[in-house]
Order: C-alpha cells, then structure tokens, then sequence
C-alpha cells in the first residue's frame, strides 16, 4: 500500500479579476521508504502541492489519502495527524527564536502529550545522530544555517512521522550546507527507511532521488 497519494488535485487561486489554475487534475503516489523530488520553475505551485499534501491547505478537487485512508485538512484531527505524522522542513527553518536547539527538537513531542523528560531525551539521542549535541544549548541565531537546518530536520522526525515533506530546504544555504542536508536526507531515506517528499531545483538531489516528477503548467510528470 502507498504511504501518502493523491487524486485528481485542482487547485485555483482568485485574485481580483484573475484566476491562477495552480493544480490541474495531480495524481502522486509515494511508496514506503521512498525519496520523492518535485521540480519546477519559481511560481508553478510546488508548494501549494506540499501544504495539500501536508494538510495545511485544502484542495478545490480531489483527495489525500495517509496510509490508504482518506485525510483532509478540515478533519478535527487534521492538527494531530499534521504533529504526528508528517513532518515539515521549509526553506526556512522556522524555529523558536527564544527555545535552544534541544527544546526546539523536544518540542513536537511535547505538544503530542509526551513527559519532558522523555521528549529532552529523545531530543538529545536525535542530536547525537545528527552531530550537534554539541549544540544542543545554543539558540537557533547561534547556530550556523546548515545547523538550523539539521535542528529542522531533527524536530521534523521527532514524532517518527510516516512521511518528511521538505520545501526547498536548501534554497537559503551555499552549496557546501546544501550537501550536508541532503547527505542527511540521504541517510535517513536509506539507513532507516523514512520517507521524503521533497521540493527542489537542485539536481544534486534530485540525482540520488528514487523519483523525480516535474510540475509544469499545473501538470505533474514523472520524469
Ligand atoms: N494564497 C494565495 N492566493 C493567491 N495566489 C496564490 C496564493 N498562494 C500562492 N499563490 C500563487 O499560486 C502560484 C503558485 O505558488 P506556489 O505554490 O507558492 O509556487 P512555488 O512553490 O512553485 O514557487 C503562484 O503564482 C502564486 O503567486
Ligand atoms: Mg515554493
């Protein structure tokens, strides 16, 4: 069984007197395990595409399905299924100015309920794993961007989500940062299975990707 698909995706936005026709009729399945890369120019509705697929936007037409069941962002559950099950890696990091690197980390588990002993425990084995406890004390404005990055990354897999939705991650990092973030993406996507839908127009990534699709003029291809 797939792990997130969609169907018959529409998607048109209406400004004023003009209508943008973002999504046209988008069908993407993503197996277990598997590492997704999205292509496209600027403007073409990569991420609209990823905010449905991640719940925080609703489609005009067509279906999510999480697992084989049907999920939409109006569900009383949606905010639950967002913390627990997906996690989210922006081009920016979006992490709390006035939280260190570990309680940014903890903090998914925390709002799932978890004891803070345990969510400050899991946060620091994941920073072991990803090279920064020695970081864990410092705030995100300490940090460099492909440190924010990785304390991103770390937050997002914190729950052990079903699937890592990742828009652009790299779009704000030189090429040496890009590289640490998408040897992490990697390794996580090979050494344990994690699944990854990710935005991109780096071919670096797009290169070791199990499938890349190009979204163009509201279409979604395989390449
Ligand atoms: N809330 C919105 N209202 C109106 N237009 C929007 C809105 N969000 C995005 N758009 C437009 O939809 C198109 C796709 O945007 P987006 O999904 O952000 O593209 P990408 O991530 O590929 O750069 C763009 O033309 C953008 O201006
Ligand atoms: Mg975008």
């Amino acid at each position: 069984m797939n792990r997130l698909s969609v169907t018959n995706l529409c998607k048109t936005y209406v400004d004023s007197d003009q209508r943008i026709e973002v999504l046209r009729n988008v069908d993407l399945e993503v197996m277990p395990s598997e590492l997704v890369c999205i292509t496209g120019q600027s403007g073409c509705g990569k991420s609209t595409l990823l905010h449905i697929l991640g719940l925080l936007d609703s489609p005009d037409a067509g279906k999510v399905f999480l697992n084989g069941m049907e999920v939409t962002s109006l569900m009383p559950e949606a905010p639950s299924i967002r913390n627990l099950k997906i996690g989210f890696v922006f081009q920016f990091h979006y992490l709390v100015d006035d939280l260190t690197a570990r309680e940014n980390v903890a903090l998914p588990m925390l709002i799932a309920g978890s004891s803070t002993g345990r969510a400050m425990q899991k946060a620091a084995e994941l920073l072991t794993w990803f090279d920064m406890r020695h970081r864990a004390n410092h705030y995100p404005n300490q940090l460099s961007g492909g440190e924010q990055q990785r304390i991103a990354l770390a937050r997002a897999l914190i729950n052990q989500p079903e699937v890592i939705l990742a828009d652009e991650p790299t779009g704000n990092l030189d090429p040496e940062h890009s590289l640490e973030v998408y040897d992490i993406i990697g390794r996580l996507n090979r050494d344990f299975g994690q699944t990854f839908v990710v935005v991109t127009h780096d071919p670096q990534l797009a290169g070791f990707a199990d499938s890349v699709y190009a979204l163009q003029n509201g279409v979604l291809m395989l390449e």
